[in-house]
């Protein structure tokens, strides 16, 4: 297990294939039932519950003790799995391998989903954006309007990431709890959109590319263009013919497209990322030696000298009054 860490399913597989007793992460279930029993305590006989990355976790069962009576728990270890369908075969308990960013579950099908350190799991993996960023779709995708979803984590700052777009729950409750020298987060999100879903196949070429809304603003930017061949990573490159690569995976690029150079190695291989080329071959799209097909770089616009002395005059008034343009 030496070269394996908490991203890798093998970790887990082995991990449940070799230790003897359950693990508990985190938090146990006399822990959270409170704050559990006021959202869901209610309907534990009718609601649907899932528990996501469940590993051996004793959570499944003192929920069907407690009187939750539906429960499916996943987990992508099969190793897991098949321990605890042996264990716990009990009436309403469904276990199954799955892949919480590929969910075999039909949509809202579920009023619950409670994941304790999946997301902390993940956030290890090495695309955890991606990885993250599906899980969540599917969690959304999954779950009625208006179900809730507990979230049980060590990291504190969840709630921004989860309440903001795409993703846009609304944030219930959240819950510090400090134990044996650690804190440990309850949050309590509720769906209150689905969006993601379908802004899911841009959304998701754009985490693939790393794009983000400042990428979209800077090739929007004008400015003046030059011959492209020694433009370095960062640049903002432009078509300006037409280029079609003519080959299996055909790649179009049309005049005026603009994208970002993305990397550049030492043979000089060049990678464009272009935010708005709907290709789904963009991301292999490398351009060999130099940039070939035909494109211009854009060059920084130069401040006008007059407002490079109207800014020097303002920094001056600034330092001299603590006038601040902030105020
Ligand atoms: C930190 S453990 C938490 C286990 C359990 N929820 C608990 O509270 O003790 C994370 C679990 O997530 C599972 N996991 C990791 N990635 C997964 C994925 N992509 N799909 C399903 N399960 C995953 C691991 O196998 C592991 O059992």
């Amino acid at each position: 297990m030496a070269d394996l860490s908490y991203g890798d399913a093998a970790y887990w597989d082995q991990r449940y294939s070799t230790k003897g007793s359950p693990d508990e992460w985190l938090l146990h279930w006399t822990s959270i039932s409170q704050v559990f029993e006021k959202y869901c305590g209610e309907h534990r006989t009718q609601w649907k519950f899932l528990h996501a990355g469940c590993g051996n976790s004793a959570l499944t069962f003192e929920m069907y003790r407690a009187g939750y009576r539906q429960i499916t728990s996943i987990d992508n270890s099969a190793t897991v799995i098949q321990q605890m369908q042996e264990a716990h075969g009990e009436d309403g308990l469904e276990w199954f391998c799955m892949d919480v960013g590929e969910m075999s579950l039909a949509e809202q099908s579920f009023d619950v989903v409670i994941e304790k350190g999946l997301l902390d799991c993940l956030a290890c993996m090495e695309d955890a954006h991606l990885a993250t960023a599906k899980c969540m779709k599917e969690v959304i995708r999954i779950l009625k309007f208006d179900g809730f979803f507990f979230c049980i984590s060590f990291n504190h700052q969840r709630a921004p990431s989860l309440t903001s777009a795409p993703y846009h729950f609304r944030l219930c409750e959240l819950q510090r709890t400090a134990a044996l020298g650690a804190e440990y987060y309850v949050y309590v999100f509720q769906k209150a959109s689905a969006s993601i879903l379908s802004l899911w196949p841009s959304y998701w070429r754009d985490l693939r590319l790393r794009l983000s809304e400042e990428d979209y603003r800077l090739i929007d930017q004008e400015g003046t263009w030059t011959d492209a061949l020694d433009a370095q990573v960062g640049d903002v490159l432009e078509v300006v013919e037409d280029f079609d690569s003519g080959d299996q995976e055909a790649v179009r690029l049309t005049r005026g497209l603009r994208g970002i150079l993305h990397f550049r190695d030492r043979d000089g291989d060049a990678m464009v990322r272009f935010p708005r080329l709907d290709a789904e071959s963009v991301d292999r799209f490398v351009f060999e030696e130099d940039v070939r097909c035909s494109m211009r770089k854009r060059v920084a616009q130069q401040q006008p000298a007059a407002k490079k002395g109207a800014e020097r005059l303002l920094r001056a008034l600034e330092s001299e009054s603590g006038f601040s343009r902030n105020h």
